[in-house]
C-alpha cells in the first residue's frame, strides 16, 4: 500500500480526504472514550475492554481496529496495547499530552460542519461568545493551553524585557500556559490574565494543577471594554489579533500601549497571513481556514501587526520566530 504511494499510484486525496477524517475521529473518539488511559493500565482484549469500560462490545472492537490500522495500537492474540507512538502522546499522564488538544479538535470538528456553506454565503459567527456552555469552554481553554505548553517556554525566553519584569497583562490568556511559563522564567513576575469570565474559571484550575496560583490571577471581562490597568512591564497579545477586524487591533494595540509603563514590552504573537506569491505551508494554509470557520476572520500579515504596534507609540520593533514556528512573535516598547 505504501509503495503505492510512494511511485504514485494511489490517489492522495484518499489518504487524506478519507483516512485523514477516519483517523482524525478514531483518534479523538480514543482519548474522549479513555480507550488509551485504559490500555495504557493494563492490555485487553475487545470484548474485555467494552465490558470494563460499559461500551458497545463491537463498536468499541471498530474504534480498536481503526487505531490498530492507524499505527496507535497493537493487536497481538486478540490483546491490543499502546504502541509507542500512542505511550508518547495519547495517554493523559504522557509528558506532552495530547489527550485535552483533543478535546479542542472534537469542538471544532463540529465548527466545520457547514463550511462550504459558510464560504458561500459568509455570515457572522462569534466562536467566543461568553454565553456558550461551560463544556465548550473547559475544552477549548484546556485543549488550547495543552497545546500552548509546547511552545510556551521557548515564546517566552523570546521576549525581550528592558529590566526586570516584575507584572505582565495577557491580554485573552485563557488557559495561563503562556503567563505562567513567563513567571517560572522571570523570578519575582505575577502575571495577570484578561479574559471572558468562563474561560477565567478554567484558567484558574489549570493554573492550580501547575501549583502557580500565587502568581498567576485572573481577571473577568471584555477586553474590548474592560479597564486594563496600568504600570505593567508586559503586555501580551497572544493569538489574539486573528479575532478581532482592524479596528479593534489598532484599538487592542492603543490601550496595551496605556496599559504598560515606561520602557515596558508590547508582544504581539500570532499566525501570520503570507501576503503574496509562494506557497503557503499546511499550517500557515489551515489556521487561515480555521479563523474563517470559527469566527469569520483571517491572519493579517505581519507587515500590517508590525504596523498597528508602530502607529500605537512602540519602538524598538523586533520579529522572531521562536522555534522556527509559523506564527511570529512582533515586540516593541513603549517609550
Ligand atoms: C485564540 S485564544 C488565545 C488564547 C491564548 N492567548 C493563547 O495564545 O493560547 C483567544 C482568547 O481570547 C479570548 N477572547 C476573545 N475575545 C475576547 C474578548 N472580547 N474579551 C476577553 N477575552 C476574549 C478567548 O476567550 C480566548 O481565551
Amino acid at each position: 500500500m505504501w509503495l503505492l504511494e510512494a511511485i504514485g499510484v494511489l490517489p492522495e486525496p484518499l489518504l487524506v480526504g478519507f483516512w485523514g477524517m477516519e483517523a482524525s475521529r478514531a483518534l479523538i473518539a480514543g482519548t474522549e472514550l479513555g480507550i488509551f488511559d485504559a490500555l495504557a493500565e493494563k492490555p485487553r482484549t475487545a470484548p474485555d475492554l467494552a465490558a470494563d469500560l460499559g461500551y458497545d462490545a463491537i463498536g468499541t472492537e471498530a474504534l480498536l481496529n481503526a487505531l490498530n490500522g492507524f499505527g496507535y495500537l497493537r493487536r497481538a492474540d486478540g490483546q491490543y496495547t499502546l504502541s509507542r507512538r500512542a505511550r508518547r502522546w495519547m495517554t493523559s499522564d504522557a509528558r506532552f499530552s495530547m489527550v485535552r488538544p483533543m478535546g479542542l479538535y472534537r469542538v471544532l470538528w463540529d465548527e466545520f460542519g457547514d463550511l462550504e456553506d459558510r464560504i458561500r454565503h459568509g455570515g457572522e459567527r462569534d466562536f467566543h461568545h461568553p454565553d456558550r456552555d461551560a463544556e465548550f469552554w473547559r475544552r477549548y481553554e484546556t485543549g488550547l493551553g495543552a497545546a500552548a505548553a509546547l511552545t510556551a517556554p521557548s515564546v517566552a525566553k523570546a521576549i525581550p524585557f528592558a529590566g526586570t519584569p516584575r507584572r505582565v497583562l495577557d491580554v485573552g490568556g485563557g488557559h495561563g500556559a503562556f503567563s505562567a511559563a513567563l513567571c517560572r522564567r522571570h523570578e519575582g513576575l505575577r502575571a495577570t490574565v484578561l479574559d471572558f469570565e468562563p474561560a477565567t474559571v478554567i484558567g484558574r484550575e489549570l493554573i492550580a494543577e501547575q501549583g502557580m496560583s500565587d502568581r498567576v490571577e485572573f481577571v473577568a471581562g471584555d477586553l474590548l471594554e474592560a479597564e486594563w490597568g496600568e504600570g505593567f512591564d508586559g503586555v501580551l497579545l497572544f493569538n489574539l489579533l486573528h479575532v478581532f477586524s482592524p479596528k479593534q487591533c489598532e484599538a487592542i494595540l492603543a490601550k496595551a500601549h496605556d496599559a504598560l509603563a515606561p520602557g515596558g514590552t508590547v508582544a504581539v504573537y500570532d499566525a501570520a497571513h503570507k501576503e503574496t506569491g509562494g506557497n503557503i505551508n499546511a499550517v500557515g494554509g489551515g489556521s487561515e481556514l480555521l479563523f474563517y470557520a470559527i469566527n469569520n476572520t483571517r491572519a493579517y500579515p505581519e507587515a500590517t501587526m508590525r504596523d498597528w504596534v508602530a502607529s500605537a507609540g512602540f519602538a524598538d520593533l523586533r520579529s522572531k520566530h521562536p522555534l522556527g514556528m509559523p506564527e511570529v512573535l512582533i515586540t516593541g516598547r513603549r517609550a
